[in-house]
């Protein structure tokens, strides 16, 4: 099989200040471990990146993504299919998806997903961008005492959006990356319920700054999509959101390496679940399900 041998110059082009490059002088249909050890570097440096003109079939894709880890089926897909770590999001004006809610994939799981690698197949004639924001820069520019109050916090989250609600996990609210040792936000609109250690109007609060904090501008990138662009996400440190203002079909073909338990930053639980006695704790059914299954000897 070709490779990519004698193109080792990649052209990086940098698409916001926060995060996402643009990169181009590789075939993805061809790359090799070491191709795949270089992408792997630049998706560290960059969060998230876009290679335009590759149109991968079906097999193609599957064999990039198996250079990164392990796949993942989606859960709310069925398995029984050919290439059940393969699968399109299709979508027709505007509606039909749930990716309008900015997210980080399946944070609900106990090990969410590492990478996601995304092509796009179809692209409406307007609108239907994606957005990504760097969740390592919306931690490090909280105020130091909201930092540390964060890193010793847990939170619930649950595939609800998704109709399965009794999916769920509790993760810390800041996780510490794998590979880069940074810390990032780890809290999302779309699967994050409940925050375990505050009570529910504390928790509303926080967790309304804290998701609305991540989404703000400057820590993000907007991407227009073109028939045949492979984009690669690290879904430990970013969040993404799809705009669904376009007219026409939107196919995205997708695969996900799988991850692992996002580690706290700080030994946890720092804090008790709040009031045990409490409505406010007797009232939220799939989070006391989850703690019983998690923290058996609760402090
Ligand atoms: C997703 O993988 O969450 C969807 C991304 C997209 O459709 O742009």
């Amino acid at each position: 099989m070709d490779t990519n041998a004698g193109q080792r110059d990649l052209d990086v082009r940098r698409l916001s200040g926060s995060l996402g490059a643009e990169i181009r002088g590789i075939v993805l249909g061809r790359a090799s471990a070491d191709d795949a050890r270089r992408i792997h570097e630049l998706l560290l440096e960059h969060l998230v990146l876009f290679f335009p003109d590759q149109h991968l079939n079906a097999d193609e894709h599957i064999a990039l993504g198996r250079h990164f880890g392990e796949l993942e089926a989606h859960p709310n897909l069925d398995l029984a299919r050919e290439r059940p770590e393969f699968f399109e999001l299709r979508a027709v004006d505007g509606a039909g998806g749930v990716a309008d809610e900015w997210h980080s994939d399946l944070s609900c799981s106990q090990r969410p997903s590492k990478f996601s690698i995304l092509q796009a197949k179809v692209v409406p004639p307007v609108g239907g961008d994606t957005m990504w924001t760097n969740a390592y820069k919306a931690y490090d520019e909280l105020s130091a005492p909201l930092r540390d109050l964060c890193d010793g916090l847990t939170a619930f989250h649950n595939a609800g959006p998704h109709l399965t609600p009794e999916r769920g996990y509790i993760h810390p609210v800041v996780r510490v990356h794998p590979e880069t040792g940074r810390r990032s936000l780890f809290v999302n609109e779309h699967f994050t319920r409940r925050i375990v250690e505050l009570s529910d109007a504390e928790s509303t609060l926080l967790l309304g700054h804290l998701t609305r904090w991540v989404q703000q501008p400057r820590f993000t990138v907007r991407y227009r999509w073109s028939a045949g662009t492979i984009a690669m996400r690290d879904n430990r440190c970013t969040q993404h959101h799809v705009l669904n203002d376009f007219e026409g079909e939107r196919v995205i073909q997708r695969v996900t390496v799988m991850g692992d338990e996002p580690r706290p930053a700080a030994a946890l639980p720092r804090w008790e679940t709040y009031g045990s006695k409490t409505a406010t704790y007797w009232r939220d059914a799939e989070m006391r399900r989850q703690l019983k299954a998690q923290r058996p000897d609760p402090v």
